[in-house]
């Protein structure tokens, strides 16, 4: 199985960039997990000429089995990087749209406080179903890590906090036999 996780911001430091490598290494025995970053995409506009980096980013998910998204939160809502990025894969202004559509895509995300990301998520969810989008969201597995900086080690990236893992564990699983289901 091969999944693609978006690291859901263009930080040059992040802990959801952690978050995603950490769940590459522990599951590489059941997925092909490509940590993929948003960081060098344009900033969405309508009416741009094809980029190549766009349409890498386009065939990336095309060639995903599902998608994985792990979102910073910022003033309640997901970074604008990752808004720009989804704007690229639901328009219609350079062909080939709808990459996302019936995708089996499953969200997550940390933050520096009590709250784990919890109104990024449930917008980054929102974004996905929408009609452009339209992506086959994972139901319920909401794994909202708050207090980032005391669950990941900052030097090695590796997540510390065994609850934390162990909802992760739980939460990927259940996306695996979801993956697994929608291609029957
Ligand atoms: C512009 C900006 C806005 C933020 N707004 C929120 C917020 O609304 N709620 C929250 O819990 N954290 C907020 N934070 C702190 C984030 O928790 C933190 O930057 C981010 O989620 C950690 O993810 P990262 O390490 O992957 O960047 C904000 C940070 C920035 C830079």
């Amino acid at each position: 199985m091969k999944l693609l996780a978006i690291v859901g911001t263009n930080a040059d430091f992040s802990y959801n960039r952690f978050l995603e490598q950490f769940m590459a290494r522990r599951y590489q025995d059941q997925a092909e997990i490509e940590v993929y970053e948003i960081a060098d995409l344009p900033p969405f506009k309508k009416e741009a000429q094809p980029d190549s980096k766009v349409e890498e980013f386009k065939n990336k998910i095309r060639e995903a089995d599902g998608v994985i998204f792990a979102t910073p939160e910022y003033d309640h809502g997901i970074p604008s990087s990752l808004k720009s990025a989804m704007e690229w894969t639901g328009s219609h202004a350079q062909g080939n749209a709808n990459v996302m559509k019936m995708k089996p895509a499953m969200v997550l995300g940390t933050s520096y406080g009590i709250q784990g990301a919890s109104r990024a998520q449930e917008e980054m969810r929102e974004i996905l179903l929408s009609p452009d989008q339209s992506a086959n969201v994972l139901p319920g597995n909401e794994v909202l890590i708050g207090h980032a900086a005391d669950k990941f080690d900052k030097n090695t990236g590796d997540l510390l906090d065994q609850e934390t893992i162990h909802a992760i564990d739980l939460a990927f699983s259940n996306f695996v036999k979801f993956v697994e289901q929608t291609q029957k």
